[in-house]
Formats: C-alpha cells, structure tokens, sequence
C-alpha cells in the first residue's frame, strides 16, 4: 500500500466517509446524539449521474467503471440513474472500503454481525461507533446485469483498455503521486467515443496532496484536446465532515469529457 491508500484504512476515515455517502441510509434520523445535522451529505453523490446523464443526450451505456470509488454511493447511483447498464465495476486500493461497499450495495458479509456497528464521526482522535439503524436496498443482480467491486488502484482493474463505455474519477486525481500517469491509466481503460466524469477540489490542500508540485490547478491539462473534448465543465460542492467540530465544504472542479475517436 501507498502512503495515500494508507491513510483510508483508519477508522476516522472510514467514518468520514460512511457519513458523507450514506448518512441517509446508515443513520436516517439526523438529530440523535449528534450536534449538527448530516441530512442532505450526500448530494454530491446524486448530483454527479445526473450531469452525465444530461451529457449523453440519450445513449444507454452498457459498462461502467467507477476510479477510486470508495465505499460506493456513486455506484449506487449510477446504477439508478442508469438502467441500461449491465457491468458496474467499482475500483478501490482501501480494503476497508472495499468491505463495506460490498455490504452496501450488494449485502454481502464477509462475517455476520461485523457491521452491525460502524466507525462514526467523533471527536478529533478518536471516531465514534454508532449502531447502524439501516441499510440501503441491496443492489438487485441478474443474468445480464454484474456488480463487481476490485481492491484495486485505477492502472490495476482487471479488464482491458477501452472497455468501458463510461467512467467516473471523482476526488482522486489530488492524492496521487503522479496525476498525468493517474490520468491516462483512467483513460485508457474508456473506450473511443466514451464519456469520463473527472472532479477534484479547486483548492490545494496540505493535508491531501503533501507535495505542492504535484496539484494540478486545471484538470483540462490532464486531458489533451487533440484526445479529449470537453463536453461540460461545472463546480460543485463536495461536503465532508471530518469529525464533530469541523465541516468542510470543497468547491469542486467536475468536467465531462468525450474520448476522441469511433473505436473502429
Ligand atoms: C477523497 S477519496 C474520494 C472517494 C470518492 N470518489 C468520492 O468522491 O467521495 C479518494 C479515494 O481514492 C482512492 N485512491 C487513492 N489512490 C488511488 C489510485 N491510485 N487509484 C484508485 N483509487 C485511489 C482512495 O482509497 C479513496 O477511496
């Protein structure tokens, strides 16, 4: 494991991010035991399908891939907005996350009663734990339809270049050590005339990207225009909770791009 990939593996972070993807499911209602609110987390998470979805002016994409996906609500999503869709593939380095995203969408357990209990944001060393109230509906599988969640970083997914009709990045690309290898090792995985959501905070932030050369101030020149078209380039906010007495809210860099080419 990398130093980036790490860090994912504490409880804090694991509760960071259970909070801010399914707060509305683990936990529905917002006010008990806790000071502040955690309704309305995961808007991000719903935002991101629906612009794809404006993007694609009707096209039904058949497979998907979601690049540091974390313990899943993108895929969630996707998978809802998305009908068409009869490959989701989620790829994640954090074992972690990779354990409770099987949970979540599909209900697979890897021990009965582990995730009875989850890591909940709390004070600054210490996350709580919380009795989970509820899960998410699982994710229903079928003969033509395939959820595949893979411990894996984005030049490590088990399939071969341009196979994916569309993909999602979000929130990555800043905690790498190299951000063009990261790019292409996410590009060459969409096939010619593929779309890819790429998004990263606006602002550099220490903490995540410790190495200042390293933080890509514009994600468009990761992405050559003589290879790529930008279909939309919006900002939204991306909000997460690190524990109790903090509150962050990330202005977020989302682009839309089409990869060049027929794939002929
Ligand atoms: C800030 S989180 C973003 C999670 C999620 N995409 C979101 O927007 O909430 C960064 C994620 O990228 C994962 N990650 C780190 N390095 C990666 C790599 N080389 N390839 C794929 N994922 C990686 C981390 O384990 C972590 O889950």
């Amino acid at each position: 494991m990398s130093s980036t990939e790490d860090r994912y593996a504490t409880p804090r972070l694991l509760a960071a991010y259970l909070e801010a993807e399914w707060s509305d499911f683990l936990w529905p209602d917002p006010g008990r035991g806790e000071p502040q609110r955690t309704t309305g987390r995961p808007e991000f998470y719903k935002k991101i399908p629906k612009l794809l979805f404006d993007s694609l002016g009707g096209e039904q994409p058949g497979r998907y891939c979601d690049i540091g996906g974390a313990t899943g609500r993108t895929t969630y999503e996707m998978f809802h907005e998305f009908p068409s869709l009869t490959e989701l593939v989620l790829a994640e380095p954090s074992a972690q996350f990779c354990l409770w995203a099987k949970r979540l969408l599909l209900g697979r357990v890897l021990e009965e009663g582990l995730y009875d209990w989850a890591p909940r944001v709390g004070d600054l060393h210490r996350p709580g734990f919380q009795r989970v109230e509820s899960f998410p509906p699982v994710l229903q599988e079928s003969g033509q339809k395939k959820i595949y969640v893979y411990e894996a970083r984005a030049g490590e997914v088990p399939r071969p270049p341009g196979y994916f009709d569309i993909m999602t990045c979000l929130n990555v690309v800043d905690r790498v050590p190299d951000p063009a290898d990261f790019a292409k090792a996410v590009g060459d995985l969409l096939r010619p005339g593929g779309t890819l959501v790429f998004a990263s905070p606006m602002e550099y932030e220490e903490a995540t990207t410790p190495r200042k050369e390293l933080w890509v101030r514009d994600l468009k020149d990761l992405f050559p225009p003589d290879k790529w078209e930008v279909l939309n380039e919006v900002d939204r906010d991306y909000e997460a909770r690190p524990y109790k007495r903090k509150r962050i809210i990330y202005a977020t860099q989302v682009l839309i791009l089409r990869k060049q080419g027929s794939g002929d």
